[in-house]
């Protein structure tokens, strides 16, 4: 375990933008990390997974613990389940690729999302139907306070559209290091009603998919549309879906009835926001080295030197000119730091 000092994140955040760390150490084990909590190199900690949620807009000045501990155990099983425990610093793509290959179902869906699977429970990673918390049964984490360990049920987590009481109220006061997953070891339940996904299953001819043909069909949706941030840096959406009254709906819908939209409840709506945003005419725009993907206009892109503030300018300005077209607000679905 090794403290470096004026580190450049470039290379761990997925939107690959150039900020440095005061002091930066990487972190292996949870005894490490314990350690590095006490060292009191810095007043200040901040807590870095995938790094793929997240916007730099100044350096860090703070101790960055890197979170790199790795493993995957079976707790129990029985003739249909499996109870599995995956560390914090898992990669989530290659976890997910794990479960397929031992045939352990209900994350085939959530295939290739970029980051950790300590950080996925933090804003409830979801994908064509299926969310994080269909399959999470508890994490252990330790508190930043006091170092104390504490289990979260998946009550406790409050999950909800891309949120967690692990983004609210209990933001940066915990440090997921293990999540416990509970799969299904056969007559899985499959969610393959997305159109895109029946639409790939069925170009391919498959009509009964295993668990891997519905990964591949997902990566290769998100190959098509999503732009792989080891090519062009990114954070996946930017922006959430905003959920929108009935009453604003039913003005917005009489003026676009062509706008596609889902049913949350009686009195809301949730509204695509790539759809406001590529008809407030962002797709593909490019501003300097900040862009709009050209595929997916809920993506901001760096396509190679811009800076934090270039990106989060050009979501302003996206945010302002959707607000005066539609009279919708979008937040940004990306911690801002
Ligand atoms: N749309 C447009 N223009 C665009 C993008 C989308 O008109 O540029 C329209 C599409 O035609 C479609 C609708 O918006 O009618 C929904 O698009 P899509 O199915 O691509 O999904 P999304 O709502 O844009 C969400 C998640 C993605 C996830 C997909 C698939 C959020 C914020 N994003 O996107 O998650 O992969 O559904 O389930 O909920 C991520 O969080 O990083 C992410 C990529």
């Amino acid at each position: 375990m090794k403290i470096e000092e004026h580190k450049s994140l470039k290379n761990y955040n997925t939107f690959g933008i150039e900020c440095a760390a005061r002091f930066f150490v990487s972190i292996s084990s949870k005894s490490e990390l314990i350690i590095a909590l006490k060292s009191k190199v810095h007043q200040n900690i901040f807590i870095l997974g995938g790094g793929s949620n997240m916007l730099l807009t100044k350096d860090i000045d703070a101790l960055v613990i890197h979170i790199n501990f790795k493993g995957i155990k079976i707790i129990s099983e029985d003739e249909h389940h499996v109870t599995l425990s995956a560390m914090g610093g898992e990669n989530w793509p290659d976890f997910v690729q794990y479960c397929i290959k031992n045939n352990y179902g209900g994350v085939e869906n959530l295939s290739l999302i970029p980051g950790n699977v300590g950080t996925a429970p933090i804003q409830n990673i979801g994908a064509y139907g299926v969310e994080l918390k269909d399959v999470f049964e508890s994490c252990k984490a330790i508190s930043l306070t006091d170092l104390s360990e504490k289990e979260f049920s998946n009550s406790d987590c409050q999950f909800a559209y891309r949120n967690s009481i692990l983004k609210n109220e209990l933001k940066r006061k915990y440090i997921i290091t293990e999540v416990v997953f509970k799969l299904t070891k056969n007559n899985h339940k499959k969610n393959i009603d997305y159109g895109a996904i029946q639409e790939q299953l069925s170009n391919s001819d498959i009509l009964n998919p295993s668990l891997k043909d519905i990964s591949e069909a997902v990566i290769k949706i998100r190959q098509s549309k999503l732009p792989d941030p080891n090519i062009i840096g990114n954070s996946g959406s930017f922006f959430k879906n905003p959920i929108i009254s009935k009453k604003l709906f039913n003005k917005f819908i009489k003026q676009y009835p062509n706008a596609p939209y889902y049913t949350i409840s009686d009195d809301e709506m949730k509204i695509p926001a790539g759809w406001l945003i590529e008809h407030a005419g962002f797709k593909g725009k490019r501003y300097g080295d900040a862009g709009v993907h050209e595929k997916q206009a809920l993506v901001l892109v760096n396509y190679g030197n811009a800076s934090g503030n270039e990106i989060l300018e050009l979501s302003k300005k996206i945010q302002n000119k959707v607000e005066k077209l539609f009279g919708i607000t979008i937040s940004s679905e990306v911690n801002i730091i």
